[in-house]
């Protein structure tokens, strides 16, 4: 039996595996139930007992060297298997590019709107878009039975009716009136909601900015200075403004403004509905009733408040024809703001 051994040991000292299919051929021969190393054992069992001692540790240790033989087979293989793949890899191939974002062009325009008004001394306000009935139409002069307070236009919180999503950013101003003191100039810029079907032209979030002016003696000569100055900086020096009265429950008197037309120069095209001129704001004097609900005295001060919606400028602008590429964040139209 010790010949045995001995010739199985020379054995493993000249084998060499060099794949996978040796690699198993070795295992099945050497290390398989019915392989020389289990003969072996078998053969071990019918020994004098007196020889077992010196034997079984011979055997032990030629199926040790063996299993060590295998082990060390798989993992070389292994190694040259991944060296190989690293060889195939061309480190010449230029790299795939990944590309940088870029600012939604909402946020380049309402960059650009505030500004415009910093220019002119205007201070950045910002508020919760969820709010009060109180903020967003009490304080504001909304006669109770305003439709902007029915469910078809306004978004409330489920069983808190006197909660909502904010209609506009007025509820930021009104915020801005009850917490500082007059000479108050400030934008108020911010996502708002409204309970619109989504089309073309309309969208249930939207943005704004709107801007207050509370101070002594202000006029509508002040609301239209401040308006004509912005209208040439967003749509360029040509641009001209008009006027048209409107009414809003927070401005007395009220106007909406109107800008010519950029694109065809007021020549009349199908973005202005040939008419020369584009809607782009709400504005008007601050109703007393509005300073009173926020504890300024309308003997002594007086204000203009304007709104604009952002998408709207936007859409202007680039001529953007549908509202919802904004929202959808579609790629390839991003990236033709980068
Ligand atoms: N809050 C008005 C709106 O959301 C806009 C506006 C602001 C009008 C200030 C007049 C004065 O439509």
């Amino acid at each position: 039996m010790k010949e045995k051994i001995e010739q199985i040991k020379t054995q493993l000292l000249n084998i060499s595996i060099s794949n996978n299919e040796q690699l198993e051929q070795f295992r099945i021969e050497y290390l398989g139930k019915k392989g020389v190393i289990a003969e072996l054992f078998n053969d071990f069992k019918q020994l004098p007992p007196d020889q077992k001692k010196a034997t079984g540790q011979l055997v032990n240790a030629l199926k040790n060297s063996a299993q060590e033989l295998y082990q060390q087979s798989k993992e070389q293989l292994e190694t040259d298997k991944a060296d190989k793949v690293a060889d195939d890899i061309d480190y010449t191939r230029p790299a795939s590019l990944t590309s940088p974002g870029a600012r939604h062009p909402l946020a380049i325009t309402m960059e650009e709107i505030v500004s415009i008004f910093r220019q002119l001394g205007y201070t950045l306000s910002e508020g919760p878009e969820i709010e009060d009935d109180w903020h967003i139409f009490s304080a504001l002069n909304f006669p109770p039975e305003h439709p902007a307070r029915e469910m078809q236009d306004t978004f409330f919180i489920e069983k808190k009716p006197d909660i909502a999503l904010r209609t506009h950013t007025s509820s930021v101003q009104v915020r801005v009136m009850e917490n500082e003191k007059p000479p108050i100039r400030t934008v108020s810029p911010g996502r708002v909601f409204r309970n619109e079907a989504i089309s073309a032209r309309a969208h249930c979030i939207f943005h704004q900015v709107e801007g207050l002016y509370i101070s002594e003696n202000v006029s509508f000569a002040h609301l239209k200075h401040d308006l004509y100055f912005f209208a040439r900086q967003m749509f360029g020096e040509k641009t001209r403004i008009r006027l048209r009265p409107s009414y809003f429950p927070f401005t007395e008197p009220s106007a909406e403004m109107d800008v010519s037309c950029n694109i065809c120069g007021g020549t009349g095209c199908n973005i202005c509905k040939y008419t020369g001129w584009l809607e782009i704001m709400g504005c008007g004097m601050v109703d007393p009733n509005v300073l009173k609900n926020c504890d300024i005295n309308p003997e002594i001060y007086s204000g203009f408040a304007f709104g604009m919606g952002v998408e709207r400028i936007a859409m202007l602008k680039y001529q953007i024809k549908d509202i919802r590429l904004f929202f959808e964040n579609d790629i390839r139209f991003l990236n033709q703001f980068v």
